[in-house]
This record gives structure tokens, sequence and C-alpha cells, in this order.
């Protein structure tokens, strides 16, 4: 890439200094649709620019909608009153449904949060010219996991406020008292990552820029149902590929529990995010809104996809040893990252088909980025939560390795 070259001539203290803006540029560059550019353009220069989420002082962001409210009461929604059910009755503790007395050791060789070869260490020990011992390689593991749980922690403070937004925001009157329910769930999941990371692992990594774009957008976007696409299908996606492949890698019993937990909760809300845009978008919308919704879902897709590329552990760990584009090149190629490509698109593309934006006008563009295997898969309507965690230890079980996983 050619900004990657002229930075390279670039002394390194003014290399660092310029590089959060030539990323700012790249991530604009990447968006093919001028329209969703524009979209994202102002959490961009918040996120990438100005770093809003590290400064270190609460972070505002504006919210703009409208609440909708309805002194009729409808229940005309009978598979959203259905989850709220099901919701009251699976509601679980995290205080005592996880025993937060096991003994975590992060940089254990034997019980590990992530396998070796979750990064891809060759890679990265061929930038530096150098090898690792066992032991530094365990710190680095230990290192990725919190960084990743970190990133979590920080996504479920964002589905918090966005479940209650969209609660206030949603027009079905079902939809209300479910979101209630979620807004109950994402305050957990926030409790639960923050113990395991505050009490096990002890450290805590500022949030991703890339993340806080995502985020910002959201929670700015006066439309409603953009609020419910990016967050009910795409960030809610995005989480449970993450969460299902650290399910599905991890040996530490408390984690794989909490995720599991987790896990359950999440599929829920996808679920949610299904019926009500599905509903929304076959009855409610004009083809032109329809198409922006696809054309934005897709680019974001790429973007998330793309873009978390733990840059906050380059600039601890290895800022001067290597370039950040060699650690962008170490990162995407690692076997946990594929992993959770796999993982996520597997979950995601399915819903996008299944509320109405995989249309064949979008679908070459899926192809062209090696997605379209994807397109036949079942979406969260369609399979149980059993069946997915199911899914998931059935793969667990046959992999030994993540290289291995997807050879
Ligand atoms: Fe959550
Ligand atoms: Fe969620």
């Amino acid at each position: 890439m050619i900004t990657d070259k002229l930075l390279q001539l670039l002394p390194e203290k003014v290399r660092a200094r310029v590089e959060p803006y030539a990323e700012a540029a790249e991530l604009m560059s990447e968006v093919r649709d001028p329209k969703v550019a524009a979209a994202l353009g102002p959490s961009g220069v918040r996120g990438l620019i100005f770093q809003r989420g590290k400064q270190g002082v609460p972070t505002k962001i504006k919210a703009s909608h409208d609440a909708h409210f309805d002194w009729s009461y409808p229940m005309d929604q009978p598979e959203m009153r259905e989850l709220y059910t099901r919701a009251k009755q699976n509601q679980w503790d995290g205080d005592t449904w996880l025993d937060w007395s096991t003994n975590v050791d992060p940089e254990s060789p034997e019980v590990r949060i992530i396998p070796d070869d979750f990064l891809n260490f060759e890679k990265l020990e061929g930038y530096i010219g150098a090898r690792f011992t066992p032991r530094e390689k365990a710190r680095i593991r230990s290192d990725v996991a919190a960084w990743q749980l970190s990133q979590f922690l920080h996504g479920e403070q964002g589905a918090l406020f966005a479940a209650a937004q969209v609660t206030e925001a949603v027009q079905f009157f079902d939809g209300k008292l479910y979101g209630a329910t979620q807004v109950v769930d994402e305050a957990r999941h926030v409790e639960v990552f923050h113990r395991y990371l505050d009490t096990k692992l002890n450290k805590l990594y500022q949030i991703n820029d890339n993340l806080f774009v995502i985020i910002d957008a959201l929670m700015s976007d006066s439309r409603w149902d953009m609020k419910f696409l990016g967050m009910q299908i795409m960030v809610e996606g995005l989480a449970l590929g993450a969460f299902g492949t650290l399910y599905k890698i991890t040996n530490e019993p408390l984690l794989k529990e909490l995720l599991k937990n987790v896990i359950r909760d999440e599929s829920r809300h996808v679920h949610y995010g299904v019926l009500a845009l599905r509903e929304h978008f076959h009855k409610h919308i004009s083809e032109r809104e329809r198409r922006e919704r696809e054309d934005w879902s897709f680019e974001v897709a790429l973007l998330m996809r793309n873009r978390f590329l733990a840059y906050e552990i380059y600039e601890e760990r290895f800022e001067g040893l290597l370039t950040r584009a060699q650690w962008r090149d170490v990162v995407s190629t690692s076997p946990g990252l594929e992993e959770f490509r796999h993982v996520m698109f597997s979950r995601l593309v399915p819903n996008l088909r299944e509320i109405g934006l995989l249309s064949d006008r979008i679908k070459p563009h899926y192809d062209r980025v090696g997605l379209s295997k994807y397109f036949g898969g079942r979406s969260a309507d369609q399979i149980t939560t059993e069946e997915m965690i199911g899914e998931l230890d059935r793969e667990a079980s046959a992999i030994p390795s993540l290289a291995l996983a997807h050879a």
C-alpha cells in the first residue's frame, strides 16, 4: 500500500504522529460507497483522529433519536412476545452462576485462555528477527486475551446503551418489553467481563479506535432502524463471532462457562433483531432506503472484518520493533482471526439475507470478498441457542489446533 511505503520514509517519531491520520484516510478509502463514507465520516474523525475513546475522561456522545410511545399497548408481535417470555425465564446471576473461586493464571502453559497458534508467532518473529521464549509467548498470549476481552467489555457497554435507546425508539410494543430484558442482559455482560478482567487477568486495554467509530456512529444516528441494524445484527453478529471463537478454543473453565451463558443471551438478541428488521424492512421502507441499508451493512461487515487488529498491543509492546503494516500482516494472517471471521460471517450473512439485505444486486460484492459460501446458512430465527452451542462444541472437539480448523 502506497501510504505504508510513504510512512516508512518518515522518522519514527513523526511517523507515530502521522499514522492515525493515514489510518483515518485509509478507513474512508476502504469504504466503496460514498453515502456510507459520508455517514461514517464524523465518527471516523472522532474515533481515529481525536481518539475520543482514549482521552481518559467520560466520553459524551449526543443521541438524537425519537422516543416512540404508544398508549394503546398493541400486542401484535407474538414472536417478540415469546422471546420476551423466554428472556424472563432464562435470566441468570453472574455472582452465583459462575464459579469465581476458580484460580486463573493467564500465563499458565497448561490451562490456556487462548492457544499458542492464535497469533501468527512465526511471522512476528520473522519481522522482529528474534525468537520468543515460551515464557515470552505466554505473556503475549495473555495480553492478546486481555485485549480481546477488554474489547468485548467496551462493546458490551455500547450494547447496553444501544439496547436502551432502541427500546425507546422501536415501534413494536412487544419489542419494547423484550428490549428491557436485553438491557438487563447487557448490564450483566458488562458486569461479568469486567469482573473477569479485573480479578483474573488484572489488565484492561482501552477501547480500540475502530470499535469506537462503530459505536459512535450507532449512538449518534437518529434513525432507529439503522441503530438497530448496526447493533442487533452487525455488532451482535461480531460479538457472537468473537465469543463463539473464544468459547471454542479456550480451555480455561471459568471463561468457558461465562461465554456459554453470554452466548445464550446474545443469540436471543440477534433473533430479536432479525424479527424486528424483517418486519420493518419488508413492510415499512422504500426500495431506495432498503438499498442504502444493504450497502451500509456490506461496508460495515468489511470494516469489522478488516480493522480489529490489536494495535493497542502493538503500541504497548512492539512499536519500534516492526512497522504497523507488518503488525497488521501478522494479526490479519493469524489463525485466531481467521477462525473469528469464519464464525462471525457464518452467523451474520444468513441474518442479512433473512431481513432482506442480501439481494441479487449486492451478492456479487459478497462473492468477490469470499463470503458467498455463507449465503445458504441458517439465520438466527432458524437455529436454537442450544443448537448453536452444540455446533460450537462439536467444532471445538474436532480441531486439535486452530491452524487446522479450516485448512
Ligand atoms: Fe452482550
Ligand atoms: Fe447483546
